[in-house]
């Protein structure tokens, strides 16, 4: 695997590279990225993940300096997984200089669900995902379902501006006992661990009344709600969205999507799950 550290190199090997599929992460890499990889491979004749960790997206007391850096582990999954090459800048090279004063700004629902608690994050997302996207120049991308919204965002973003990038949705890995795979759950002690599949429970439980065929979405969101801050979570949101365009959703929705992100001590977990009926 080559290890690639200037915008100019990365731009020289995407030249010989033929069909490129790309992961952007921001490292501290679990079985999650690795699945993003793996339907990389399946795109492409090269894959390049990058790893970078983007302070534009970090909001205030968002620990931007305690994000773990794991660059010699990560390096060894990436070469047994059968990466061809890693993009790993540091910030003069992807900001050169220094402050970014143009940014990509996402449209209302950047303010909406995760957005409403971490004000610029997606703007931040965009943003940084825009250069990663011009200097690697891959055909394809892989994004994880795990961060829907973030998803949606870059999927609406290479709509709009027409960016000649298929992006790939993948579906969420999970443990065995069905929490998502996340770099946050290394924050979690073993009491929370064992408590945190809670969430995925409560998002099953509103995808069961849905197929049931209940429209009273508020219901369903106050019952998982209740039941999260009654165990000691602290509940962002707990929210029945419309799959497509992640817009309110109405009585009678039939591809829909329900979102959460709820705090466990002091680490805050998203999930989600689609409800096609
Ligand atoms: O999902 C992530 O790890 C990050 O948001 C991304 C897409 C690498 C942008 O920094």
């Amino acid at each position: 695997m080559e290890i690639i550290r200037s915008v100019a190199d990365m731009r020289a090997w995407r030249k010989q590279a033929g069909k490129l599929a790309f992961v952007p992460t921001m490292g501290n890499l679990h079985e999650g990225h690795l699945k993003l990889v793996k339907a990389a491979r399946e795109q492409a004749d090269k894959v390049v993940v990058s790893i970078f960790v983007n302070r534009l997206q970090f909001g205030q007391g968002e620990d931007f300096d305690a994000y773990p850096r794991t660059f010699e582990s990560d390096c060894e999954k990436l070469r047994a997984a059968g990466v061809d090459a890693l993009f790993f800048p540091d910030e003069r090279e992807l900001y050169p200089r220094v402050k970014q004063d143009f940014n990509v700004e996402p449209p209302h629902i950047q303010n909406e669900l995760c957005g409403a608690f971490r004000p610029g994050h997606f703007r931040g997302v965009a943003t940084v995902v825009t250069k990663l996207f011009n200097i690697v120049q891959p055909d394809v991308a892989c994004f994880g379902k795990k961060d829907y919204q973030q998803l949606h965002v870059i999927q609406a973003m290479v709509d709009d501006l027409n960016s000649p990038i298929a992006i790939v949705p993948v579906d969420t890995g999970r443990a065995d006992d069905g929490l998502a795979l996340s770099s946050r759950n290394g924050y979690l002690s073993a009491e929370e661990r064992a408590e945190a599949p809670r969430l995925y429970r409560n998002l099953c439980a509103i995808r069961d009344g849905l197929l049931a065929g209940s429209h009273d979405y508020a219901a369903l969101e106050k019952t998982a709600r209740d039941d999260l801050s009654a165990a000691g979570w602290v509940v962002d949101y707990v929210e029945v969205r419309q799959a497509d365009t992640l817009e309110i959703a109405h009585a009678g929705e039939k591809r829909l999507v329900v979102l959460a992100a709820a705090r466990l001590g002091k680490t805050r977990l998203i999930d989600n799950i689609e409800v096609f009926r």
